[in-house]
């Protein structure tokens, strides 16, 4: 799960999944990252924290970090929020193999930068929500 700064929509995407994946009976490894190094080492910003808590999902313990290039090794999937981050993703593609990997987690639609707008954190919240469950199961009815 990828964003830009890695504190408000990869770390709720991180924790929707896992709380879906896990409900699921899947034993999936998620991970986030983002673009951006202004927050690696910190927390969740509080608002998706708090936002999460109200859903049942507990974000608080995740650190941010930046995407790197071995990212592409260990994950089969890279889920991108916007199309910026869609770019910079792809810009660190080595090869045809890592690029297919990524892929806007909402397929043909974003889900928009909650930063600065407060009321934005529980509609960006439903929206991953939905990716994540519309994800889960593209790939279960895949293999
Ligand atoms: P995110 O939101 O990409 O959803 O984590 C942002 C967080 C921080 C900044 C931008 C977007 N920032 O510029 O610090």
């Amino acid at each position: 799960m990828v964003c830009l700064g890695n504190i408000c929509r990869s770390p709720l995407a991180e924790g929707i999944m896992q709380h879906l994946v896990k409900q699921m009976g899947l034993d999936w490894e998620i991970d986030s990252a983002g673009t951006g190094d202004w927050h690696v080492g910190q927390g969740p910003d509080r608002r998706s924290v708090h936002t999460a808590h109200e859903q049942g999902i507990d974000i608080s313990g995740q650190v941010c970090r930046l995407f790197r290039t071995s990212d592409f090794d260990e994950f089969d999937y890279i889920l991108v929020m916007d199309k910026n981050n869609l770019r910079d993703i792809l810009a660190l593609a080595r090869n045809e193999e890592d690029a297919k990997k990524v892929s806007l987690l909402l397929g043909d639609k974003i889900v928009p930068d909650p930063y600065y707008d407060d009321t934005q954190f529980l509609p960006v919240f439903k929206m991953i929500e939905q990716g994540c469950r519309d994800f889960i199961q593209r790939v279960i009815t895949k293999k």
